[in-house]
């Protein structure tokens, strides 16, 4: 057999030989004696680089600050002296690091080959690099030596926004099919002294709390096996302190999300040498999959950034990525709106929905969402045990149906809305009568449901088309339907589909890939209805699903204490125009200056009806909603700058800094102050110092003057960011909006 060098300065020439070598089955591709080139996955601001080392494997020589001449990365070595004895025993980073090798850590891929062999050993064949929508996606494809056995590692680096996303493509032509014990999206390493992570928990209303902890010896894992939604008790979401825990102004932070919509799994391992691995990807819980020969699995993206200032630059670089490729409509405008679940839950009839249409409008937002119960007339929809599935609008709440509804909003003079939760069904409906196949259920157990329903089997193309019909269907009769609340109630439970018989492994995986399938015919037919996405609160938010989804639901928690936590959670990831937050009657010890100004911090809406609002407090939300709107470009599009903790202190302040920094809108909450603490001025951050910034407090009740010193003056940038602004005070509560104007 012949053996041939590969050059790894790809051209078009050297792949047709390589292609004609492989076909030919005389390419024996490792043991390049020369120096390696090494492969750049650059941004403006950070380097990942890659090297295939004598072996013709390929390792990752390097994470961290873009280097100012990219020829010296050539230096790095790929076996660096490690270990306890020095030189003798060498590390080794490989870039996606296999389980049945020399691996001694947590490996990237498992795979039990077709004749049950569980090596797997991966060689560099070849790399393209391609401009593609804002970036340079780079492809480097591995392979076997032993079996026709497949791995593209995928590198997209976004130069402006500092932001890298890689993932994986698995493939093989073996004879029968390879059982995949994991399939991470990537492996990326990174060496300091010390590491910190932070991660963001919780529960259901207590959504991305953070904690910091080191990581010492060994692995920390952060996974879910929710199967129908990312998060709930952990969100997809990391930050790791380099040589520190992060800070939000200073040191390099690593700061990630794995864009998947199911169970994910997150590790953490530091090694004998003291080095971190992050190993992101779909959780192999319960999920050995099976790929057939000719098939590939795609993984999910793992988007991350490196900050060498924190994870306040960090944020604000995910916010830029995040509005320009991520979310749907990123770029675009958002709606206010009124929603009608806290203020009537199931009980209401066509003319409630009317007078609260026209409460809309007296609000002076934009739209009225019609949230659950609307629907379902076999088994109507009263409560959350009945009628999930069946999608006709219930006769005795609504006999004129959606288009009675669109109709009254229009002469309400506001946009209609409407809730939906596709993919479940509850026991007691038509379709789980009709369908029992459809439905993810062990029909030899006893069922478990949570809330009341089941998860419809998206892993079935045919249930697939089901749920696409059910927008389809609501759009195609009523296309003035302007907008939906698309809720996923349920996790999976009773884990069995009908429909994959002897591919149960694949379930997890496959349910997740039926459901974007759905929301991607969506986005293709209807690119321009905005839609939120919710998950019994905050537990939808990863990137992954926001690609089809223009906000997502936070937290059912809107009491605004509360609230400012989860926001802040999520602020480190998610821009302000995707966190949908609501004005309610949660927590009514707090003022609803106090509620509307937590609120308007994110994609304001509200949630309570106005028989809760007195007619100053009414007043206060209307100008609140123009404010919101003046400032929308601001504040939703412009740079977000975490100034004052809530996690450091009894008070929080967020501050938003237009792109042209010639206006800023500053937000400050005393939460709890303790008797006589010391209350520092607000130091603002992103203004330009060399212009002078007219400062006004807005969001005043009726009557109310503004009590801040400095208000109506003209200050400079560099004033308000060395000395700041007094905005905190001593009292439970209270809550400040703060406009800057540059003169
Ligand atoms: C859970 C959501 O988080 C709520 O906002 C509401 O839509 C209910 N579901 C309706 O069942």
């Amino acid at each position: 057999m012949m053996s041939a060098l590969i050059f790894y300065n790809d051209t078009h020439i050297m792949k047709s030989i390589i292609s004609l070598l492989l076909l030919t089955g005389t390419l024996v591709v490792h043991a390049n004696t020369t120096r390696p080139e090494i492969i750049a996955i650059s941004t403006d601001s950070t380097q990942l680089i890659y090297a295939v080392g004598d072996n013709g494997r390929l390792y990752q020589t390097y994470l961290g600050p873009r280097l100012a001449n990219t020829t010296e990365a050539t230096l790095l070595p790929v076996n660096r002296p490690g270990g306890t004895d020095g030189a003798s025993r060498m590390v080794t980073w490989e870039a996606y690091s296999t389980a049945g090798s020399e691996t001694f850590f947590e490996p990237a891929i498992g795979a039990l080959h077709a004749d049950g062999n569980p090596s797997t050993y991966l060689y560099y064949k070849n790399h393209e690099t391609t401009q593609v929508n804002g970036g340079t996606l780079t492809k480097i494809h591995l392979a076997d030596d032993q079996y026709p056995f497949y791995v593209t590692l995928n590198y997209m680096a976004y130069p402006a926004e500092n932001v890298i996303k890689t993932w994986s493509e698995i493939s093989h032509s073996e004879k029968k099919p390879v059982q995949l014990t994991q399939y991470a999206s990537a492996q990326i390493y990174k060496d300091a002294q010390s590491f910190y992570l932070t991660e963001f928990t919780g529960d259901w209303g207590k959504e991305a709390g953070m904690s910091t902890q080191p990581l010492l010896f060994g692995k920390k894992i952060i996974d879910t096996h929710l199967g129908s939604r990312a998060a709930m008790h952990a969100s997809p979401y990391f930050i790791i302190g380099i040589d520190g825990p992060a800070e939000e102004n200073s040191g390099e932070v690593l700061m990630g999300g794995i864009a998947w919509t199911g169970n994910f799994r997150l590790t953490f391992e530091i090694d004998n040498d003291g080095s971190l691995r992050v190993i992101p990807g779909i959780n192999p819980y319960a999920s050995t999959y099976t790929l057939k020969a000719n098939e590939t699995l795609t993984t999910p993206e793992f988007v991350f950034t490196l900050s060498q200032h924190g994870t306040g630059q960090g944020s604000r670089d995910l916010h830029d990525w995040s509005r320009k490729y991520g979310l749907k409509d990123g770029d675009g405008d958002r709606l206010t709106l009124l929603n009608n679940w806290e203020n009537t839950y199931f009980t209401f009839d066509q003319d409630k929905l009317g007078q609260l249409m026209h409460e809309a409008k007296a609000l002076g937002v934009d739209m009225f969402l019609l949230d659950d119960g609307w629907f379902g007339n076999k088994y109507p929809r009263n409560n959350a045990g009945a009628g999930l599935g069946d999608w006709d609008a219930n006769k005795a709440k609504l006999p004129g149906g959606v288009s009675a509804l669109v109709d009254s909003a229009k002469a309400a003079g506001v946009k209609f809305g409407i809730w939906i939760e596709p993919e479940m069904v509850n026991p007691k409906s038509e379709l789980y009568e009709k369908h029992p196949e459809w439905v993810i259920q062990q029909t030899n157990r006893q069922p478990y449901y949570y809330r009341g329903q089941m998860v419809l089997d998206l892993s079935n193309p045919k249930v697939q088309d089901y749920v696409y019909s059910i927008v389809d269907r609501i759009l195609t009769d009523n296309p003035d339907v302007a907008y939906f609340k698309w809720d996923c109630n349920s996790p999976i439970t009773n884990i069995y589909s009908p429909y994959l018989k002897d591919r149960q492994g694949n379930l997890y995986v496959d349910h997740v890939k039926g459901l974007y399938n759905v929301l991607d015919r969506i986005k293709a037919k209807y690119p321009d209805t905005p839609m939120m996405l919710c998950s019994g609160g905050g537990a939808r938010c990863d990137y992954k699903a926001l690609e089809s989804f223009t906000e997502f639901w936070a937290s059912d928690d809107t009491d605004p204490a509360e609230r400012i936590f989860i926001q802040w959670g999520f602020s480190h990831f998610l821009p302000a125009k995707a966190t949908s937050a609501h004005v309610t009657s949660w927590n009514r010890n707090t003022p609803v200056k106090f509620r509307c100004d937590v609120a308007s911090m994110g994609k304001l809406g509200f949630d309570i009806g106005l028989q809760d609002l007195t007619a100053d407090e009414l007043a206060y939300c209307r100008e609140a909603v123009a404010n919101w709107r003046r400032l929308y470009s601001t504040a939703m599009d412009g740079d977000q700058y975490r100034l004052v903790s809530p996690y450091k202190s009894n008070h929080a302040a967020m501050a938003y800094v237009a792109k042209d920094r010639n206006k800023a809108v500053l937000y400050t909450f005393d939460i709890h102050p303790r008797l006589g603490e010391k209350k520092l001025p607000v130091r603002l951050r992103g203004l330009d110092p060399d212009k002078n910034y007219r400062v006004d407090e807005i969001n005043l009740m009726p009557g109310k003057k503004s009590s801040l010193k400095e208000n109506g003056k003209v200050l400079s940038g560099d004033y308000l960011m060395k000395v700041g602004i007094n905005a905190l005070t001593g009292g439970d509560y209270n809550s400040r909006v703060i406009e800057l104007t540059a003169e």
